[in-house]
């Protein structure tokens, strides 16, 4: 018996190192491949198969849409196969969303395919490891402007951008010793919010084998196409005031809470309730991370000045209570990693350091855009000003990502360009015990003093998003928001 385990871990190492070959040495799609591949544009790219977190590790969610209600995935493992009967959505275009919540997933290899109609997926296989440690992609602003049938070679080209520098993040984790694990997104997936948009995010192979944690942008919400290609764990029930198409939700990963967050939506309270609920239910996480949209601390545009200081002042209060370590962002297009900010300023300069030890409050990190890349220069010349606050910044017409490593006490930031393949950032956070030197302070009474103007401005807000929902010719309620979701 023994020597057959033996045998099996051999046979399983083996398995494992051929395949990891088989990963670093597969080649990168080329752009011819990639246009050959979008122009036959088939059920399985309309599908847009895409795999979502769930609450924790032992959980995934997989969407796909269907012309048929019923469906499942059908996932196979080395316990056998099974069926995971999927819940429908129905989507504005007559057909559905549907969405299988994967549970019970232990460290090991799987795959499944989807199956609804006359429809069964291509095979997709992801891996569960023990997330002690592990990595994350974080990327923000994959879209482009201008993307509808008609301009079908704009969203090929943001595709390819979005698949190569997905391809390139994956390589670099393994060339680095460690795997990827995760897939973050802070929002403006979308350039005009459209299904054809979504479909076109998914086309990459890792959509369907990584967890996608997907927050809202603003672009996000220039159509319907959001709501009902995500399917998310944990989601606000205290939003009274939603946004039409976002909410705030949650989930874990090794000891790390990711908070996704609605920056879109104003409604303070209800964000503050959220957070109050997602940290009390997760006492034992000892990274907390909240992912929005919206640049705060970057700078660079200053059109964006009065409202980055309005949800300056919204926002920090919450982060300051609950302790978050690292704010994810983007909206600017611009990178930058702010100093350690508590009570709305500045109170650990990072600008030249490598490494913090329990740093006193939350760093603020827009990454840069995958598509739509910032310009170098303003209207009249200038280098776009920085915001007071940033520590460190990086201005080349390049796509960047982030590789979050998150090991024991640390966590460690790198940042890379896709084309020239250069670290231009790195800083290691340590923090020891489950608080670091984070002291939380009450935000309540600012909280409370805001629940009237928040809640208003979010109403003036989601009359805008009713009108322009109404004019595509979508069915919404000023109160229900969009109908049949
Ligand atoms: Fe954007």
């Amino acid at each position: 018996m023994k020597t057959m385990k033996k045998s099996i871990s051999i046979l399983l190492a083996l398995l494992m190192l051929i395949s990891c070959f088989g990963t670093a040495s597969a080649a990168d799609v080329t752009e011819q491949q990639w246009n050959d591949s979008w122009n036959a544009q088939d059920s399985e790219y309309l599908a847009a198969v895409t795999m979502f977190p769930g609450s924790d590790e032992s959980e995934r969610y997989v969407a796909w849409y269907s012309e048929s209600a019923d469906g499942y995935v059908e996932l196979t493992s080395s316990k056998g196969t099974e069926k995971i009967a999927a819940a429908a959505n129905a989507a504005p275009e007559g057909d559905y969303r549907l969405s299988a919540l994967i549970t019970g997933l232990t460290e090991g290899s799987y795959s499944y395919r989807c199956v609804s109609g006359d429809y069964t997926s291509e095979t997709y296989e992801f891996t569960v490891e023990n997330y002690d440690s592990f990595t994350a992609l974080y990327v923000s602003d994959i879209h482009s402007s201008n993307n509808d049938e008609s301009n079908a070679n704009r969203l090929r080209d943001t595709n390819y951008n979005y698949n190569r520098m997905l391809e390139k993040a994956k390589e670099k984790a393994l060339s680095k010793g460690t795997t990827l694990d995760l897939i973050v997104s802070g929002g403006d997936q979308a350039g005009e919010g459209l299904r054809c948009e979504f479909e076109g995010l998914s086309s990459p192979e890792m959509m369907k084998e990584y967890p996608f944690a997907i927050a809202v942008g603003n672009h996000d919400r220039k159509s319907v196409g959001y709501k009902y290609y995500t399917a998310v764990p944990n989601e606000s029930e205290t939003m009274n005031f939603k946004s039409y198409i976002g909410n705030d939700y949650w989930f874990r990963q090794g000891n790390a809470l990711f908070l996704m967050l609605d920056s879109c939506n104003t409604s303070m309270p209800g964000h503050y309730l959220f957070m109050k609920k997602a940290v009390k239910e997760n006492p034992d996480a000892k990274w907390i991370i909240a992912v929005m949209h919206h640049d705060m601390f970057g700078g660079r545009e200053e059109w964006l000045y009065s409202e980055n200081a309005l949800l300056r002042l919204l926002w920090t209060p919450l982060f300051d209570e609950f302790g978050v370590d690292l704010c994810l962002y983007g909206h600017s297009h611009y990178y930058s990693v702010s100093n350690v900010i508590y009570d709305n300023k500045t109170v650990q300069g990072l600008a030249g350091a490598s490494k913090i030890k329990n740093p006193e409050g939350t760093i603020y990190l827009s990454s840069g855009a995958i598509n739509n890349l910032a310009p170098l220069l303003t209207d009249e010349g200038e280098i776009p000003p920085i915001g007071e606050n940033a520590a460190f910044t990086f201005l080349e017409e390049e796509i960047i990502y982030n590789l979050l490593d998150f090991s024991g006490d640390s966590l460690t930031i790198k940042s890379y360009t896709v084309d020239s393949d250069e670290e231009f950032y790195s800083l290691e956070i340590e923090k020891t015990g489950n608080q670091g030197g984070h002291q939380l302070r009450n935000s309540k009474p600012l909280v409370k003093l805001l629940f009237w103007v928040t809640r208003i401005v979010n109403v003036i807000n989601n009359i805008d998003m009713y009108n322009r929902y109404k004019e595509q010719g979508f069915d919404v309620s000023l109160k229900e928001g969009l109908i049949g979701s």
